[in-house]
């Protein structure tokens, strides 16, 4: 069972990004199965893993997070996980970011990323969750979703 964790900060370009993906890429050279979770509209973790066009990407976690919002059905894991070099991840787009206002209407919103993850826990050793420097509605599904977060926090000498 995958153990979920979340790598975040309020703060904006702290390194969430780098350390997600460096996180994923350490793991997986220790030889564990893992599953990085771009859970970021700006995409940023989408394309270090070679993405050139989030937009074009027809299945995004924006579209899983639509579905459940609509509670239509889950498509099958093989439309939305891609694999590089080792790693597994699902994308994110801009999308994402139109799921964030209708979260804010929805009662029980804080479960949508558990309902996605929870099928694929059986499936990985470590799901990492990438996330986007605020607390909304987004930052608390992603907390709600996972075992464990990451704070990463760059300091310059001068700070
Ligand atoms: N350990 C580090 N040391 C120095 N620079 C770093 C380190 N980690 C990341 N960076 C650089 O800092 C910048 C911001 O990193 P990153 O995109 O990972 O931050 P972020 O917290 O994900 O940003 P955002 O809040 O916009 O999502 C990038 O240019 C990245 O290359
Ligand atoms: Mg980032």
């Amino acid at each position: 069972m995958a153990r979920i964790i979340m790598c975040g900060s309020f703060k904006g370009g702290v390194g969430k990004t780098a350390s997600s993906w460096n996180l994923a890429y350490s793991l997986a050279e220790m030889g564990k199965r893992v599953l990085a979770v771009d859970f970021d509209s700006q995409a940023n973790l989408t394309t270090c893993f070679g993405v050139e066009d989030p937009a074009a990407v027809p299945v995004t976690i924006g579209h899983l997070m639509m579905n459940r919002l609509e509670d239509e059905k889950m498509p099958d894991p093989s439309e939305f996980i891609q694999s590089r070099n080792g790693v597994d991840f699902i994308p994110s787009s801009m999308m994402l970011s139109a799921v964030d206002s209708k979260l804010r209407m929805e009662m029980g919103s804080e479960k949508m990323l558990t309902g996605i993850l929870e099928p694929l826990r059986g499936l990985y050793d470590y799901i990492i969750v990438d996330t986007c420097p605020s607390l909304g509605t987004l930052t608390i599904n992603a907390l709600t979703a996972a075992d464990e977060g990451l704070l990463p926090s760059i300091r310059s000498f001068w700070q």
